[in-house]
């Protein structure tokens, strides 16, 4: 089963193109990263797919079934707690399901708390929740992991890897980490150039159970981007 199809042909910015030809299908249930450097158009593209922004040429489908986004910024209303972020929006459990979905990922003491109490890993996490809180049938991820201190960065890891898995959600993440991409997907969709298009589209090399071991994900790192250009 299909989960994502995209046939970019081009999107500009005020006359400015940004992207090119972008195309690719990802398979229901599958984890890809669009991987590249810091404005290359990471962020535009997920618009695209997330449908927020409907100016360009091409053609994005959609899974059908619901789709959820996590934005770099996690986005939560300052003037709602944690729970009441993932309870009030449209579709999403009440309160009680909100403090479970939040219990697992390790903000169970947290769940009543405003955005600004807690930091910003802990923002990160409840905006991961307010996505799953959805069933989506897939899942955008906007930088997961960036500007997260390492230790933080591998309980979102850990997170966001057994809510995949419990899930089943098609994801497609963005980051401009190469390790990254590695550790969490099946899939590493590289952009570049100006305007941007895709340049390499290859499977990881590593297994889901692989990618688990940080060694693994060094050494894999080390044979695929030896010469990065
Ligand atoms: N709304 C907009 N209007 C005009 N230009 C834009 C707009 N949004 C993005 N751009 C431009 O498009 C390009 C790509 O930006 P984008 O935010 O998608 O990059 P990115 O790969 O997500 O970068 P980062 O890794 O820093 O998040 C940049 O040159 C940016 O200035
Ligand atoms: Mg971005």
């Amino acid at each position: 089963m299909t989960g994502l199809m995209v046939s970019l042909a081009g999107k500009s910015f005020a006359g400015q193109a940004v992207l090119g030809h972008i195309s690719f299908t990802l398979d229901a249930g599958e984890r890809a990263c669009l991987l590249g450097p810091s404005g290359i158009g990471k962020s535009t593209l997920l618009n695209l797919v997330a449908g927020f922004d409907t100016d360009y040429q091409g053609t994005i489908t959609p899974p059908h079934g619901r789709l959820a986004m996590v934005f770099q910024s996690p986005r939560l209303l300052p003037w709602r707690t944690l729970a009441q972020n993932i309870a009030l929006i449209p579709g999403a459990p009440d309160l009680a399901a909100a403090r479970t979905l939040l219990a697992e990922a390790g903000l169970a003491e947290a769940a009543d708390q405003y955005p600004e109490k807690v930091s910003l890993g802990m923002q990160r996490r409840a905006a991961l929740c307010r996505a799953l809180a959805v069933d989506p049938a897939l899942i955008l991820l906007d930088e997961p992991l960036v500007s997260l201190d390492p230790a933080t960065a591998e309980q979102m890891r850990q997170l966001l890897r057994r809510t995949l898995d419990v899930t089943g959600a098609t994801a497609l993440m963005t980051t401009h980490d190469r390790r990254e991409a590695l550790a969490l997907a099946d899939r590493i969709l590289e952009i570049g150039g100006s305007p941007a298009t895709l340049v390499r589209d290859r499977p990881s090399p590593l297994s889901r159970a692989e990618r688990l071991d940080p060694d693994k994900v060094e050494t894999a790192y080390k044979a695929l981007f030896k010469h990065p250009d």
